[in-house]
This record gives structure tokens, sequence and C-alpha cells, in this order.
């Protein structure tokens, strides 16, 4: 079964519009490209107050680099703000390294989104059937080797964008395994994923003994 379309992107759009209006100004002693990002991903690569826009905080360095290449070919495409696009085709060579090292060496911090318990405990079994392979934490060791970005801890907006980007096709899947996985997600399973990606590094994580645990049927 294939999932429901969200509908409509319009709240997206306007978290964009508010964010951008903010003027932010980059640390002392950080590499001076840091200038064209801290408006829309601060400095610490949070991009506090700007819900719309994704955390590249703790995302390892190669796969910044990757992101980055991939907007600056087209292979990735920017829907609603194509101000990152245009700022990644601008970028050398050199300064992209720069700026990947910096932002994947800065610690993801857990989101403090609130999330339900109830969906969450869903998501991470669905992550686990699913996507677990290719997605791990920040924090785990093969990270920077693991196929995909972290998405534990990313914003929930920016991550209902993305997934429905690749379902609706508007960004290119670049790994054909990973868009057989996403059409096996069924109705409100986008929500469930979503809920536990924002437990990640919060006291009572899914599974915890606080937390309801899963029955064998529920799936
Ligand atoms: C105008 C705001 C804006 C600016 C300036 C900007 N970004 Fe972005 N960035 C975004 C948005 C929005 C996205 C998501 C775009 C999409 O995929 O449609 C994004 C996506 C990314 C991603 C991919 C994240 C992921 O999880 O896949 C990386 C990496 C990134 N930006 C790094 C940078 C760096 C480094 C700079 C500075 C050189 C920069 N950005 C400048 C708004 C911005
Ligand atoms: C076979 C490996 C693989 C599997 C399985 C996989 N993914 Fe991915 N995923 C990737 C790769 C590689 C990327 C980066 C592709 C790109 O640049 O668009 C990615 C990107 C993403 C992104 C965008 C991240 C960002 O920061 O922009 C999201 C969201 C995502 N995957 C969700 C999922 C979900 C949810 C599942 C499980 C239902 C899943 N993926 C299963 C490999 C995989």
């Amino acid at each position: 079964m294939n999932i429901r379309r969200l509908a409509g992107l319009g709240w997206f759009r306007l978290a964009v519009v508010t964010a951008l209006l903010a003027p932010v100004h980059p640390a002392a002693g950080s590499p001076p490209v840091l200038g064209k990002c801290v408006g829309c991903h601060g400095a610490d690569g949070h991009a506090h107050g700007n819900m719309a826009f994704p955390v590249i905080a703790g995302t390892p360095p190669a796969h910044i680099e990757e992101a980055i290449y991939a907007y600056k070919d087209g292979a990735r495409q920017c829907r609603i703000v194509p101000l990152m696009c245009e700022t990644a085709k601008g970028l050398s060579d050199e300064e992209v390294a720069e700026v990947a090292e910096y932002y994947g060496t800065q610690e993801r911090l857990p989101s403090k989104e609130d999330y339900d318990e109830e969906l969450a405990v869903r998501g991470e079994e669905i992550h686990g059937q699913l996507c677990s392979r290719c997605h791990v934490p920040p924090d785990d060791p093969e990270a920077a080797h693991a196929f995909g970005f972290p998405l534990h801890g990313q914003r929930s907006m920016y991550l209902r964008y993305a997934i429905e980007s690749y379902l609706d096709g508007t960004r290119e899947n670049l790994l054909p395994p990973m868009a057989e996985k996403l059409e096996l997600l069924e109705e409100g399973d986008v929500e469930a994923l979503v809920n536990y990606y924002a437990s990640y590094g919060t006291s009572d994580p899914p599974g915890s003994p606080a937390a309801a645990s899963p029955s064998e049927d529920e799936r």
C-alpha cells in the first residue's frame, strides 16, 4: 500500500520566510565560509528558531560534503529554498571541506521537540525493519560509514518534507534501495518515524521501562 500524501507544504514555506528575516553572525575564529551558512543553519548547526531548516550538526563531514556536491551538480534539488542550492554552487572545494569538517564535528543535541511515546515506539520498530541498515544515530561509531545521513535528532518538519519530496519525486532518490523501502511505508508510518527520531537523546527514549513496550502483533 502506498502512503497518503501530506496536505501541501504551505506551512513549510511560511516557516522558511519567517526564518530568513533573522540575521546571524558567525563566531570569531570560525572559517570565513561559515558566514554563508549561519543565517540559516546557525553557528552550531542546529538552526535554532528555524524549524523548517535541517540540523547539520553531527552529520558526518563526508555526508555533509555529499549533500553539498549533490546540491551543486543538481542531483539534489532545492524545492522550497533555492538559496541553499545557489550558496552550494558558489563554494570552492576547499570551502566545502572546511565547512563540512566544522559542522560535522559539532555535537548533535536532542531536538527537544515534543513527541508521542506510543508513536515513537512504533517508529522505532519501523526504523529497525526498514531504515536502520543505512541510517544510524549520529553518535554511533559507524555513522561516518553508514550509507544514509543520521536522522535521529533531525527536525520533524524537515524530515516530513524530505520524505514527502522523495515520495512525490521532487527530490531525486539517489539510492534505489531506499526508494523501495519508502514505498513500503503505510499510512501513519511517516508520523511514527518522525516521532521516533524526535525522541533521540531524551531521558525516556522509546523502549525504556518508562515507555510503553511494543506488543508482537502491533504491526
Ligand atoms: C537560505 C538558507 C540557507 C543557507 C544560506 C544555507 N542553507 Fe543549507 N539548507 C537550507 C535548507 C532549507 C536545506 C534543505 C534544502 C532542501 O533539500 O530542499 C539545506 C540543506 C543543507 C544540507 C543538507 C542537510 C541534510 O540533512 O541533508 C547541508 C549539508 C547544508 N544545507 C549545508 C549548508 C552550508 C554548509 C551552508 C553554507 C555554505 C548552507 N547550507 C547555507 C538552508 C540554507
Ligand atoms: C539502502 C540504504 C537506505 C535505506 C534502507 C534507507 N535510506 Fe534513507 N537515505 C539513504 C541515502 C544514501 C540517503 C541520501 C540520499 C540523498 O542524497 O538524497 C538517504 C536520505 C534520507 C533522508 C534525507 C536525509 C537528509 O538529511 O536530507 C531521509 C529523510 C531518509 N533517507 C529516510 C529514510 C527512511 C525513513 C528509511 C526507512 C523507511 C530510509 N531512509 C531507508 C539510504 C537509505
